[in-house]
């Protein structure tokens, strides 16, 4: 099939599934061709195999993001390999980094610590934006696979160290903490794209999607830890607030917003 009705037949296919039909017709089809975009006007008269372009609509149809089927995502600025072992990084956490950046240059920060390192995707955003280290965990095995693809995609192996454990239980030599962690109530009806394909532990969380956000504090506290960055729901600031306070933080906690105006996060500068 002819690239030009191949991209009709693709676009009409996509048509009831997705919002924009014509824009994930020729993504999906510069992935089959291996071109960029803008490239296809160039390749008018390739063949594309029908046998393989079926099955990636047939995935996008079942609402599968098409992220995991092109096997990228573009995040700050740069591309990042991806798949369905790994939370698809967001927009917003693109904030965070900002926030990480911002503290490590105005405190000279050198090592970096992150809780859920997922795709990678902070970790890496924040090591080629600066000079510091970082040591980095996450329960998944699929996740840590994945982050380790990206980390040495990118040579960055020798500044980012992943661990299998829980929270920070596998490092304590750090300046700064960052995380995203997992932070929606599991009551909360996700959009079916989210829900039936991205991992369920990088996004939910027990206690109204609180637990590890409150754990997080709680080794703030307990590792005297000086400087964090931390994405969140957007209703959960009270609690982490109060929870804060609780702890007897001592420090300056202070919110940040995304850009559609909801609470995303917070910061926190020791004493
Ligand atoms: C919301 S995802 C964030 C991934 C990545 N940092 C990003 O921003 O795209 C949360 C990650 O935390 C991991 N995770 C869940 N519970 C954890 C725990 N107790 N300790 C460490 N990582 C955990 C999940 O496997 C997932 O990769």
């Amino acid at each position: 099939m002819m690239l030009k009705k191949a991209l009709l037949w693709a676009q009409k296919e996509l048509r009831d599934a997705v919002d924009r039909p014509r824009l994930e017709a020729e993504i999906l089809l510069s992935h089959i061709l291996n071109c960029r975009r803008e490239e296809l006007i160039l390749k008018e008269i390739e063949d594309i195999d029908f046998n393989i372009l079926k099955p990636l609509i047939d995935r996008r149809k079942m609402q599968e993001p098409i992220e995991y089927i092109t096997n990228k995502v573009s995040f700050y600025d740069f591309e990042l390999f991806i798949d369905k072992g790994a939370l698809i990084p967001r927009p917003e956490s693109e904030i965070l980094v900002e926030e990480a950046l911002n503290l490590i240059k105005h405190y000279n920060i050198n090592k970096v610590a992150e809780i859920g390192v997922g795709s990678g995707a902070l970790s890496i955003a924040i090591a080629r934006h600066s000079e510091v280290t970082i040591e980095a965990s996450d329960i998944s095995d699929d996740a840590l696979k994945i982050a380790q693809k990206n980390i040495d995609n990118f040579n960055l192996s020798d500044r980012i160290k992943l661990h299998k454990c829980s929270m920070g239980e596998c490092f304590s030599d750090f300046d700064l903490l960052i995380s995203n962690p997992p932070y929606i109530d599991p009551d909360f009806k996700l959009e079916k794209n989210v829900a039936n394909f991205e991992p369920h532990t990088a996004l939910f969380a027990p206690n109204k999607g609180l637990e590890l956000l409150f754990k997080i504090l709680e080794e703030i506290k307990s590792k005297d830890i000086q400087y964090a960055a931390c994405e969140m729901g957007y209703d959960q600031k009270e609690s982490l607030s109060n929870y804060a306070k609780e702890l007897g933080l001592s420090g300056k906690l202070e919110f940040y917003k995304d850009l559609a105006g909801f609470d995303r996060g917070f910061v926190y500068v020791g004493e």
